[in-house]
């Protein structure tokens, strides 16, 4: 039977007003891109005309400009999860005009076959192959792919010619089974693969959008002084581990988070001769990742997308063979999977926006309102690892603003998931320690030194128990930055 082939305009008209949508990929990688472009125009004419046009967006990640810019732009966003990364959407959000609930990333394939948001009416999907019985191949993210594929009424396939079609044999596809039914996942090593090469769906829910578009993936600032210095700390610290005993001399498989930072550690991790050639589980494979496989450091990637720059990718592309034996991508429930995860002994490294000197750990919101960008896969990681270490330079905004203060704004990350924290001036090493220990811990190691005076007061004034607390002052910090612009003029 042949499949039903339309232009993207076409395939947006097949979408109505409140209909909630899934989006395949994982990042701006293996998001659809051209049918939500023409959705967003869709919306912006009808709400020329006076009509409601909105629908709900679910996705693996955050995606492309092309989601989750162009339709918060166009106003046609009813409610967003799991994760977002994008300027217009983030404005949307924090001005309350999207509903935003960000969520472990690894939860969001179960929910939705609850049902808890609702159904997927339509799913859209990026695909480099589409077969007439309907086998798909996802191109370079998956997400929550075989999931929405499964559940929406309609599948529109964005075949995009830019991926090439050998991608076929680089995914792992499944979907697992829900309470109480589930088994173990069968993954015992990084490398072992569970399900198929591709999705299959019913091939008369298809419809095709031929397309040939190159991924928006942009590069990643080069190492900077303190990014490097973080990254020199963090190898120390490992090469440390592992004289004591606590990391095997084979090591453990690393899941690092996304972004500057965590480019710069793994960077840093495969310039170190003390390291051994090392293995990822991990949810977002960047280009540092890339680099070091070519050069024989990291002997294999297991992530839910390939989040690299566009030259880089160009790269792969060429080499398909030889990372086809090097990587597999999963869905976001088993790249993430906290059983997986806590089975495998993984390090886990991400990024905080601040931290208190107890350990909790706030990686999304800005002085306790304004969300940046979503929890993701942190605390699917974090909560689940062998080693969780949180990684941040001791400042922002030029030294206006502190990473370290008396109370987290807002609490992503518990002082029972965290293990280690490290900024450019050291290592906090959090294990076996109470919190009046941990906080010195953490202001002798990590914090500014412009900061550590403010932040002894600050534990000096505290009412002592089990964790010293000041309750009149604990904001003290934030308190100075929205009077003042500077948190070094706290008032303690
Ligand atoms: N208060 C206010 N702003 C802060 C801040 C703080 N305590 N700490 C950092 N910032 C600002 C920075 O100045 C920067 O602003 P800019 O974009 O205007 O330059 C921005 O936040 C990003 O910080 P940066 O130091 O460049 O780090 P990053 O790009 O690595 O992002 C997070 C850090 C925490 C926002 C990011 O890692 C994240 O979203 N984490 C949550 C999800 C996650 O961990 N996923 C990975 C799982 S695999």
């Amino acid at each position: 039977m042949a499949l039903k082939i339309m232009t993207a305009q076409e395939a947006a008209m097949l979408i109505n007003d409140d209909d909630n949508i899934g989006f395949s990929g994982f990042t701006h990688a293996g998001c659809p891109k051209v049918v939500p472009l023409e959705l967003a125009k869709r919306a912006e004419s009808e709400h020329a005309q006076g009509r409601p046009f909105k629908v709900g967006v679910f996705t693996g990640a955050s995606t492309g400009d092309n989601i989750d810019g162009a339709l918060a732009r166009a106003k046609a966003i009813k409610f967003r999860t799991p994760y977002q990364t994008n300027k217009d959407l983030r404005n949307a959000i924090n001005n309350d005009e999207v509903k935003y609930f960000d969520l472990h990333l690894s939860t969001l394939a179960q929910d939705l076959r609850y049902g808890f948001y609702g159904t997927v009416d339509v799913a859209i999907i990026e695909a480099s192959h589409v077969t007439e019985d309907g086998e798909i191949v996802p191109t370079s993210g998956v997400g929550i792919t075989p999931t929405i594929a499964r559940l929406a009424k309609t599948v529109i396939v964005e075949l995009n010619r830019w991926h090439p079609k050998g991608l076929r044999g680089m995914h792992d596809l499944m979907e697992l089974s829900d309470p109480p039914h589930r088994r173990e996942i069968p993954i015992y090593t990084v490398r072992d693969r569970i399900g198929k090469d591709h999705i299959k769906v019913d091939p008369q829910k298809i419809v095709v959008v031929e397309t040939n578009m190159p991924n928006d993936g942009g590069g990643f600032a080069p190492v900077d002084e303190i990014t490097a210095k973080i990254g020199q700390n963090v190898v120390g610290f490992f090469v440390d581990e592992m004289d004591k005993g606590h990391i095997p001399q084979s090591f453990l498989p690393v899941q690092s988070g996304v972004g500057n930072i965590a480019n710069a550690v793994l960077a840093a991790m495969g310039d170190s001769k003390d390291i051994p050639d090392f293995e990822v589980y991990t949810e977002v494979i960047q280009d540092a990742v890339i680099r070091l496989m070519e050069n024989g450091r990291i002997k294999f990637a297991s992530g839910g997308t390939l989040t690299v720059s566009n030259p880089c990718i160009e790269r792969i592309y060429k080499n398909l063979d030889y990372f086809r034996e090097k990587i597999v991508f999963r869905t976001a429930e088993i790249s993430n999977n906290p059983e997986v995860a806590r089975r495998l002994g993984i390090i886990a490294m991400n990024t905080a926006l601040e931290a208190d000197i107890f350990g909790n750990i706030n990686s999304t919101h800005v002085t306790g309102t304004k969300i940046m960008n979503g929890i993701g896969g942190s605390g699917d990681f974090a909560r689940s690892s062998y080693l969780s270490v949180f990684l941040t330079p001791s400042t922002a905004k030029d030294g206006k603003i502190s990473a370290f203060v008396p109370m987290v704004s807002h609490q992503d990350h518990s002082e029972h998931s965290v293990k280690v924290i490290v900024s450019e001036y050291g290592v906090a090493d959090l294990r076996g320690k109470c919190p009046k220990d941990r906080a010195i811990e953490i202001i002798e190691k990590c914090a500014h030194p412009h900061y550590r005076p403010l932040l002894y007061k600050y534990l000096d004034s505290a009412q002592r128990g089990q964790t010293p607390a000041n309750l009149y002052n604990a904001f003290a910090f934030h308190k100075a930055f929205m009077e003042t612009g500077d948190m070094r003029n706290a008032g303690l």
